[in-house]
């Protein structure tokens, strides 16, 4: 069979497109962070990463010109060879500050963090403990480790302790888990985690991708929101940050061995320096501002409230990640067109990136969301929200899900696939 001949197997992409409720890769024609133009019309953005609203903050912008016109428009090279600035060294050592911990690694994204980290660290005799929920890039580094993965139910701590009682005690363990789950904000048991880690020799992992500048003292992200310590830390630059990158922190020893055994840092070129100081920038103003964490939740607040005198269910989230819950594929496309249509942009999410009949529309806030902002939202949720209590009552329809999952195409996430959860 032709090496191509899968690629005509996007039949329910087209169904979509011409039942205009394709959502995915819209073309935003400008953006200013809480606002977006859309098909010539400004929309309130309700689903952006931008979660501390810093991508236009004049300081970020500034540092990032600055950065461009000092270093110029790329490092066109590894950090072990020719492409090691000091501009990197001085943001590693201001995240370590941040987290009141030793030494932190920068890659070129989050992505290639996770991936980079867990294959260097998760060697033959080792072991994986995974969410079921986890990122795409944990699946893929998990995937990509020579370590026995695994995978346990989303959050269920009974499970993962019957996995970790199943490997001998004294082997090598990393729990790993999302911090903020960015679909439904909702954050990891991270308390008990802990203890099973101690209880059984593992070492902890969080993703704190969509927790950094979301949670914790200051926006220092899930374990500061327990009071708890982890092994390691990923955070990325691409969300709260306003920029790109990713980076691990950990003890200075673990970092020297990413340094040199991560293949996604050795084998790739160095984060671009305008990209670099704009992270940098933005972690000064987290630091010396932590009122911005304080106004996202406020926003966060007031948005659910409203949603929840519409009769939406928020799925009770405790960040500033608002889903609300719609069930029904169909539906959630549906209605995410109509909030184009009344001004506000938002991201649905269905299978396979929810469990099927789990659909919901994610949103999420600013501190630079104004509160006109927040009642555009409310109001346009306020018109759509006959159709999704009229999708609360009916049974769950999967038709899109089940066409999905036929054709085995996910649209837009990866799960962990073969590596199912243990029964
Ligand atoms: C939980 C989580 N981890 C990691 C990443 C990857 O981060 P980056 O965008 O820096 O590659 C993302 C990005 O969507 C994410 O949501």
């Amino acid at each position: 069979m032709d090496l191509f001949s899968k690629t005509k197997g996007l039949g329910i992409v087209n169904t979509l497109r011409q039942a205009g409720l394709y959502p995915f890769y819209r073309i935003l024609e400008g953006t200013i962070g809480n606002n977006v133009k859309y098909h010539g019309k400004n929309l309130v953005m309700m689903s952006s990463n931008n979660y501390l609203g810093l991508t236009h903050d004049p300081r970020v912008i500034e540092a990032s010109v600055n950065a461009l016109r000092y270093w110029g428009t790329g490092c066109t090279g590894s950090r072990a060879l020719n492409g090691n600035l000091a501009l990197h060294e001085e943001l590693e050592k201001k995240i370590a500050e941040f987290y009141g911990a030793e030494s932190a690694l920068v890659f070129a994204s989050g992505f290639l963090a996770n991936q980079g980290a867990i294959t260097a660290l998760a060697g033959a005799d080792d072991h994986i403990f995974s969410d079921e929920e986890n990122h795409a890039c944990i699946i893929e580094g998990c995937q990509l480790a020579e370590g026995k993965i695994h995978v346990y139910r989303h959050g269920d701590m009974k499970h993962l302790e019957e996995l970790l009682q199943s490997v001998p005690l004294d082997s090598g363990k990393l729990i790993i888990t999302d911090g903020v789950f960015s679909m439904t904000g909702h954050m990891a048991p991270y308390d008990q985690i802990y203890k099973l880690a101690k209880q059984y020799n593992a070492r902890t992992y969080i993703d704190d991708a969509h927790g950094l500048g979301v949670v914790g003292k200051g926006g220092r992200g899930t374990a500061s929101h327990f009071g708890l310590p982890a092994d390691i830390i990923m955070g990325t630059f691409s969300k709260s940050l306003a920029s790109q990158g990713g980076f691990i922190v950990a003890t200075p020893d673990v970092i020297d061995w990413l340094r040199h055994k991560a293949r996604t840092f050795v084998f790739s070129a160095a984060l671009a320096p305008a990209s670099t100081a704009a992270a940098l920038k933005s972690l000064e103003i987290l630091t010396s501002d932590p009122c911005r964490v304080e106004k996202s939740a406020a926003n966060a607040a007031y948005l659910k409230r409203g949603f929840e005198q519409l009769g939406l269910n928020t799925l009770g989230s405790p960040s500033t990640i608002i889903p609300v819950f719609i069930g029904d594929d169909s539906v959630t496309l549906g209605v995410c067109q109509n909030l184009l249509q009344l001004g506000v942009f938002t991201t649905p999410v269905v299978y396979p990136a929810v469990p099927k009949g789990n659909a919901l529309i994610r949103c999420s806030v600013m501190p630079t969301h104004t509160k006109e902002d927040l009642d555009i939202a409310l109001n346009a949720f306020k018109r759509v929200a006959p159709a999704i209590l009229a999708a609360y009552q009916a049974p769950n329809k999967t038709a899109l899900a089940d066409e999905l999952n036929n054709m085995g195409q996910p649209l837009t996430v990866q799960t962990h696939q073969g590596i199912q959860p243990q029964a």
